[in-house]
């Protein structure tokens, strides 16, 4: 882990939705799924970025274009640098031969890839179930349903792919019918993660939740990031927690707060 930003050059870039570009680039720190870095635009800003896949030399991030930094990340190319530090945060976790329900919506869907391509090493089973608002929005829907031992089960909110309405619905029938998970991991909209949480602690099942908040430092320093009212760091205590840290999160699902800590409803 470094907390300066080292210049890397990007390698290669991927226009993967009508949203959503993915770089890949050399660097020399190595990551494990669950995990985040600080991409650095000089004269611009910083921003988190989950950590899509770490092959052993590289990093791959996948950037919604949302807003000023994001859009204007879209715009590099080939052989541009960017300033890179971490990786930070907690990591997604395990046990052999698991049976694993991943619950993935937005851009969330990059690091529970990871984690399944690692998971699957283990001998773990994987129901994938990735929820888009329609087909065009399923980042990495050509990456997702080659994973060996997974069962890709999209759902769009229009029904242009897989089951017709939210990927939590599709987990709940799978629920319904019986099938038993050891644990079950979800990063995307809170909204769809509080459902997670409340069917995971109701069916008793294992879950761990990646819980983002606005982020600075990255690292525990500026206090931006804290929850309501453990008061902790989810730089460092997350993204990723388990289910029984994040029900005594009482701002989880509810609100969250901004760059100067004002609150913004979900
Ligand atoms: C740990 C973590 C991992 C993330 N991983 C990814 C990823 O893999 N791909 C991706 O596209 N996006 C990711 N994000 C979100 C990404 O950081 C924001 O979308 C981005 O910062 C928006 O910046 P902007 O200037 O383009 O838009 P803005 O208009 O400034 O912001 C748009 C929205 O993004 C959120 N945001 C802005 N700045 C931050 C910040 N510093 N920390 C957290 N949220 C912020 C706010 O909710 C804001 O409303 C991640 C966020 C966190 C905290
Ligand atoms: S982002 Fe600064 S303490 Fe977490």
């Amino acid at each position: 882990m470094n907390n300066f930003p080292l210049s890397v050059r990007i390698k290669s870039k991927v226009k993967e939705t009508p949203l959503v570009t993915t770089f890949t680039f050399d660097y020399p720190h190595r990551a494990e799924p669950g995990q985040f870095i600080n991409v650095w635009l000089p004269g611009v800003n910083e921003r988190p970025m989950s950590i899509a896949f770490d092959d052993g030399k590289a990093y791959t991030i996948s950037v919604a274009a949302v807003g000023e930094f994001t859009k204007l990340l879209g715009k590099k190319k080939v052989g541009d640098m960017l300033g890179i530090r971490g990786p930070y945060g907690q990591v997604f976790t395990w046990k052999p031969k698991q049976r694993i329900a991943m619950l993935a919506g937005g851009y969330g869907v990059a690091p529970l890839y990871f984690a399944a391509s690692r998971a699957l090493k283990d001998g773990c089973k994987i129901d994938f179930f990735h929820g888009a608002r329609s087909k065009d929005h399923l980042l990495f829907a050509q990456h997702v349903p080659k994973l060996k031992n997974t069962r890709y089960l999209p759902a769009t909110d229009d029904g242009s792919a897989g089951f017709h309405g939210y990927n939590v619905q599709a987990w709940q029938e799978e629920l319904s019918k019986g099938v038993a998970y050891d644990l079950v991991m979800t990063c995307g909209p809170e909204v769809m993660m509080k459902v997670v949480s409340d069917r995971a602690f109701e069916y008793g099942i294992d879950a761990q939740i990646s819980v983002e908040r606005y982020m600075k430092c990255g690292f525990g320093v500026c206090g931006n990031c804290t929850v309501d009212d453990l008061g902790i760091t989810t730089c460092q205590k997350g993204t990723v927690m388990p289910n029984e840290t994040v029900r005594k999160i009482k701002e989880f699902g509810k609100y969250h707060r901004d760059a100067v800590g004002r609150k913004h409803l979900y």
